[in-house]
């Protein structure tokens, strides 16, 4: 976990140029050059220009809602809210920087980005809407929605590179051999600047704000909204989570420059960035009060709180904040309100489906027994009465007669049962028991 140094929250400010073109990062700037432009992104954020943003960006970017969460309050403490992020055109926050990097661009007749996904959809929905080509790199693994998404907004898409910053190098050379903008996912003064209009809306609807936890990827979100809401607000803790799977941060404000991090599959793909940004890194470092990090346990978990709960669709790194309080590793506000930035929803069924079945399991709520049964008619059904009786309900029944040792007259079943939890599971297995099965949980 990271705790930042006291330093004053005032960025310094800077003479600047209207609008962002001047502070553009491409190509990739040396840190002390990247240092430099974020110092102007500050000063960007600190005289108003999110707001200027906000005005680019409203026909297209929704205000999303922000909504109280009970039952998160109950078992964490505090005052919990949610910002319902994951209800933005698109799916994710990243329309908001998407359209805010094409409003400051003259003459381009395309863009070109690398990314896992959601910046990609924003980009491509973005530039349709501007009247823009698109071409993405994504990487092979990615979310197969997402990819749907950004062909169904006419994006043209290169599957392709091993990861997020794989795709992004991909990119920036596609740019230079085509001439089309590079539009980098996070380490641009525009894509930050426009992710701060999610700063806005927060300084707006909640008038009693005193933590904010936002999921921490490459930075950008982070940035834009903690440099919003600091400039005005100094006194509101902010709080990045990053995936322990891939978590840059922590090691790179530990050393106060960028350190690449170990990465792991995770199902929070959206902020499993490697690298922090150069811009982004000392922005973060100014205005962030703490990092901490999640395990995807903790994160399936939240994704299925948010979807039996709160009813919210949310994405693996939308949850990460709500997996850092439900772990304890984000402590509420004592007083005034927690504001969970739930960042984005776009999630595969499949995934989505898989992870609420490894719920049920974790809760006993699934149940998988073996056991043998007379290989004669009425065996199975005796078997079936019995576990109905119980009010356990029948998922899935295999009859198994390979590679178990099994009396002649004998077969063997496997069962899957939906129960109501681990009690309930532990009852149908005894009275199976005491019916004379011998039962195998497995
Ligand atoms: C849903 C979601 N949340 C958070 C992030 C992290 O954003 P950033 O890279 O700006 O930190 C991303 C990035 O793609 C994302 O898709």
């Amino acid at each position: 976990m990271y705790q930042r140094p006291a330093h004053p929250a005032t960025p310094p400010t800077a003479a600047q140029p209207p609008g962002g073109v001047a502070l553009t990062a491409d190509p990739e700037p040396g840190p002390a050059a990247a240092a430099g432009v974020a110092d102007e992104v500050a000063a960007r954020l600190a005289r108003g220009d999110a707001a200027q943003a906000r005005a680019v960006v409203s026909d297209l970017v929704r205000h999303t809602p922000v909504l109280t969460s009970r039952s998160l309050g109950e078992t964490c403490g505090g005052r919990i809210l949610l910002k319902a992020e994951n209800l933005q055109r698109t799916g994710s926050f990243k329309l908001r920087g998407a359209l805010t990097k094409l409003a400051s661009l003259r003459g381009a007749q395309g863009v070109v980005a690398g990314s896992a996904g959601n910046h990609a959809q924003s980009l491509a929905y973005a530039a349709r809407h501007r009247g823009l080509a698109c071409e993405v790199f994504m990487p092979q693994e990615a979310s197969v929605s997402k990819v749907a998404a950004v062909r169904g907004f006419g994006g043209t898409v290169r599957l392709g590179g091993d990861s997020v910053d794989g795709c992004v190098q991909l990119a920036r050379e596609r740019a230079q051999e085509t001439g089309a903008a590079f539009v980098h996912p996070f380490d641009d003064p525009d894509i930050i600047v426009g992710q701060g209009t999610l700063g806005l809306e927060l300084l707006e609807d909640v008038p009693d704000l005193a933590t904010v936890v936002i999921p921490l990827g490459g930075g950008g979100l982070t940035s834009g909204v903690a440099g919003v809401i600091k400039a005005r607000r100094p006194d509101v803790r902010v709080i990045g989570v990053q995936a322990g799977a891939c978590a840059a941060y922590p090691a790179s404000l530990a050393a106060h420059e960028a350190r690449e991090a170990r990465a792991v599959p995770t199902i929070a793909d959206g902020v499993a960035i490697k690298r922090p940004g150069g811009i982004t890194l000392p922005l973060v470092e100014r205005w962030v009060d703490d990092v901490v990090t999640v395990d995807d346990d903790d994160v399936a978990e939240a994704m299925v709180f948010l979807l039996e709960r709160a009813k919210l669709v949310v994405e693996g790194a939308g949850a990460v904040g709500v997996a850092a309080l439900a772990s304890g590793a984000v402590k509420p506000a004592e007083h005034g309100a927690t504001v969970l930035v739930l960042s984005g929803g776009n999630v595969d069924g499949g995934l989505l489906a898989a992870v609420a079945q490894r719920h049920e399991t974790s809760e006993g709520r699934r149940l998988r027994i073996f056991t043998r049964i007379p290989d004669r008619p009425g065996g199975l059904a005796r078997l079936l009465t019995l576990i109905a009786a119980e009010g356990g309900n029948l998922v899935t029944v295999e009859h198994v007669r390979e590679a178990v040792s099994l009396h002649v007259r004998q077969t063997g079943v496997a069962l899957v049962l939906q129960t109501r939890g681990a009690e309930h599971a532990e009852r149908i297995v005894e009275v199976l028991a005491a019916a004379g099965y011998e039962i195998e949980r497995y």
